[in-house]
């Protein structure tokens, strides 16, 4: 999926957090976003998503302007955190991955999802039952329903043990290499086992896109 961003600034009320904020991407890119808290990165996001309302003009997906963009059903989204998650009534995890109508998938595929990943046995537990590193899988999965061709992921590792982490990356690699754009929001991106292409550092609002083989880790490169 391809992404263009112009010039874009944003805030709330009348602080400014995105200061003139120009990238694009292109299909089977793997961005990584990083910077302090607070430096826009979630709310950048909710911009490409359409959370945030923006001006006209300022962001394409697939060369649409956002504002006549309708296919919503192709982006796979995994917001930032679950502490305040509760379901009212009791829901399984199996019905809370196929309570969208639009899911386009067949059980066997979806058997497959909750096996890469392992979460397929948790299939009949309420909800409310799971750690937080379960949950945050469970919307993995959720954001995977669709067969997405770009897939957000706002710190997704949070409260995920290592094992876990290792296989999250392991599978959003392959995803990437699938063919499947991907933006992800790190705060450590040194320790991220992602194969991103470019990576963005945001900082007072001004972001800063570098393709990744121009980067100088210092030696470090993995
Ligand atoms: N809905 C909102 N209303 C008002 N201010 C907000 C809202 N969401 C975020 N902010 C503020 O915008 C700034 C950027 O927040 P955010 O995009 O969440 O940063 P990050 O994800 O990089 O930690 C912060 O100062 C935050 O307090
Ligand atoms: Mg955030």
């Amino acid at each position: 999926m391809r992404i263009k961003v112009d010039n874009l600034s944003f805030g709330y009320d009348y602080r400014t957090v995105l200061k003139n904020v120009t990238f694009s991407l292109e299909s089977g890119d793997f961005l990584v976003i990083v910077g302090n808290n607070g430096s826009g990165k979630s709310t950048l996001i909710k911009c490409l998503l359409g959370i945030n309302r923006v001006p006209d003009d300022k962001i394409f997906i697939d060369d649409i302007e956002i504002h006549d963009y309708r296919q919503w059903i192709n982006i796979g989204y995994v917001p930032q955190k679950f502490d305040d998650f509760n379901y009212e009534f009791p829901i399984t995890v199996n019905e809370i991955l196929t309570v969208s109508k639009l899911t386009k998938i067949d059980e066997d595929q979806k058997l497959s999802i909750l096996d890469r990943i392992g979460i397929l046995e948790l299939q009949n537990e309420n909800i409310n039952s799971l750690s937080g590193g379960q949950l945050q899988r469970v919307f993995i999965a959720r954001a995977l329903m669709n067969g997405p061709k770009l897939l957000v992921l706002d710190e997704p590792t949070a409260g995920v043990d290592s094992e876990n982490i290792d296989n999250f990356y392991r599978m959003v690699n392959d995803l990437n290499a699938e063919g499947v754009t991907i933006i992800l929001i790190s705060h450590d991106v040194k320790t991220t086992k992602a194969n991103f292409s470019h990576i963005m550092h945001l900082e007072n609002g001004k972001a800063e896109l570098t393709h990744v083989c121009e980067i100088d880790f210092g030696g470090d490169a993995s």
